[in-house]
């Protein structure tokens, strides 16, 4: 189900009393990248260094580039993360994005780390159930499974699993996907919280019955 439906639902359900897995609230909360970073970060996670940028005439002194520029959401008519490598072309990309609805002129400016390899762990309740990584193609720098990256189970180190899991709780979700990267100099950061993610690729690469998972949680939840 969409981010937009299903935020949307949980959020009525909530409403009229009837508990959800996950809260509506939390879900909309993870979808805004730009509200899921800055609550991280005022709960103290490292984060990916990330800016607003509200309008294409703003100056925007002290960016660093290469620079990835993403939407708050994935409203960019599909999922649209982009490189700079300059101010023109960042002012290019948002004069080129500035279409649509008020949303989709609100953009992220975000430093590039590592090279796109992200890492995924999967959180249910304040437990790590998977971990992934995903190594963009060759030639690409992102690593989404969609756009050909290639993705194996991974155990991560304790540091990983534990800012996935205060992430978790941060954003007050039962269950998430939460996305990491890696710099040298900084170590792990959240880049993205998924309050309904996809387990199928996570599923058949780590071997572990996710789905059954989640259902015990709810099963286990609603008993108490
Ligand atoms: N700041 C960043 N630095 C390096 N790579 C990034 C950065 N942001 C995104 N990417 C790469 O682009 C991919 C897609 O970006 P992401 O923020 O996860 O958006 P979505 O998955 O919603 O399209 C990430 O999985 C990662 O490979
Ligand atoms: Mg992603």
């Amino acid at each position: 189900m969409s981010h937009t439906k299903a935020g949307l639902i949980a959020r009525i359900l909530n409403i009229q009393g009837v508990k959800t897995i996950n809260k509506g609230l939390a879900i909309e909360n993870s979808w805004n990248k730009a509200i899921a970073i800055s609550t991280l970060a005022k709960a103290g996670i490292p984060t990916v260094p990330t800016r607003l940028l509200l309008s294409v005439d703003t100056q925007y002194d002290g960016v660093n580039y290469p620079a990835i520029v993403k939407p708050v959401h994935g409203s960019w008519g599909g999922r649209l993360v982009s490189l700079v490598g300059n101010h023109d072309e960042l002012v290019l990309l948002l004069r080129h994005k500035a279409v649509g609805d008020a949303y989709s002129k609100i953009a992220m400016i975000q430093p590039f780390i590592g090279d796109g390899t992200d890492y995924r762990v999967f959180i249910i309740g304040d437990e790590v159930v998977a971990s992934m990584v995903r190594k963009p193609s060759p030639g690409d720098w992102r690593s989404n499974v969609a756009r050909g990256g290639v993705a194996h189970a991974l155990k991560l180190s304790a540091d990983a699993y534990e800012i996935a899991i205060k992430a978790v709780k941060a954003l007050d979700l039962d269950y998430a996907g939460v996305d990491l990267l890696y710099s040298n100099e900084t170590g792990y950061m959240v880049n993205e919280v998924n309050a309904i993610p996809e387990f199928k690729g996570l599923m058949s690469v780590s071997g572990i019955n996710i789905a059954r998972k989640i259902a015990e949680y709810v099963i286990n939840t609603a008993r108490r």
